[in-house]
């Protein structure tokens, strides 16, 4: 349970075999922050289920003196602190479970994290065995850490973050919850916004008791009990909002009507 540095060599060994458990493996100079979300909420309980398994690793432990010096001034000059390459190297070295692992490393430079990207490296975490993230801190990373340990770079978007951290968990978060039993019924995430059940746009409106509050009401087809027509209203409502509010997600208005759900669904592909 998002323990220690220990590498996994029993996992390594294990991993052709189905009922291994995925472990996704932190590498950060700030672990009691990681751990401390990694324990809570779902990504908490799809590890206290046993779908997953978090390893969070202090690349200070991998400090290069005994000061536990990680970053240090750039060549060349210029503002801020870089991280040095060999404790992350060597941490992720370290804990790697086999050579092949996908090494993300979480960086504004990166490509930009998406449902797609998600699904993608849900993928790749199942496939593997192991995902393994770095959390960048400072002005950046020495560049021969990327060019030695890194394979993907994501980004969770256009604004600068005091750390990879928040990204890292972000990322793990909206992977975690995609496992299969991890969300209940109540928190489904089969037609959260961008899924192919929302024709990847936005998903719709949502109510729930008290029926009037502050003179504000609920639309009458949500307490009809008439399935077919609270599908079809939430449907074009989850449709309405992906053109108002991002129509750079809405399919677009053919000449004449729009397009039936199942062409948009061909298009997409
Ligand atoms: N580190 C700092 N800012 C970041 C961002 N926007 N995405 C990923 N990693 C980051």
């Amino acid at each position: 349970m998002c323990s220690g540095t220990e590498p996994d060599a029993d996992f390594a060994e294990s991993s052709a075999t189905p009922a291994a458990v995925p472990v996704i493996r932190v590498l950060t100079l700030f672990p009691d922050m990681v751990r401390a979300v990694l324990a809570t909420s779902i990504p908490g309980r799809a590890e206290r289920q046993g779908q997953v398994r978090y390893e969070v690793t202090d690349i200070r432990d991998f400090a290069v003196d005994k000061h536990g010096s990680v970053d240090d001034t750039a060549y060349g000059g210029g503002a801020g602190m870089i991280m040095m390459a060999p404790p992350v190297v060597e941490a992720v070295e370290k804990v790697r479970g086999r050579d092949d692992a996908t090494v993300i490393l979480t960086t504004p430079q990166g490509e930009t994290f998406s449902e797609q990207l998600t699904l993608e490296l849900l993928a790749d975490l199942q496939a593997k065995g192991e995902l393994i993230l770095v959390c960048g801190r400072y002005k950046g990373i020495d560049e021969r850490a990327r060019d030695l340990v890194v394979t993907r770079e994501v980004s969770i978007g256009d604004y600068v973050l005091s750390g990879g951290e928040l990204p890292a968990l972000v990322v793990v978060d909206a992977i975690v919850r995609r496992l299969a039993g991890v969300l209940h019924d109540e928190d489904s995430a089969a037609n959260d916004s961008f899924t192919v059940d929302r024709d990847g746009g936005l998903d719709c409106a949502w109510y729930t008791k008290p029926p009037v509050y502050r003179g504000l009401t609920v639309p009458e087809v949500l307490m009809s009990g008439h399935h077919a027509n609270i599908e079809k209203w939430r449907r074009q409502q989850a449709a309405e909002r992906t053109r108002q509010r991002r129509p750079d997600l809405a399919p677009p208005e053919p000449q004449g009507g729009r397009v039936p759900r199942q062409d948009r669904k061909e298009r997409q592909q």
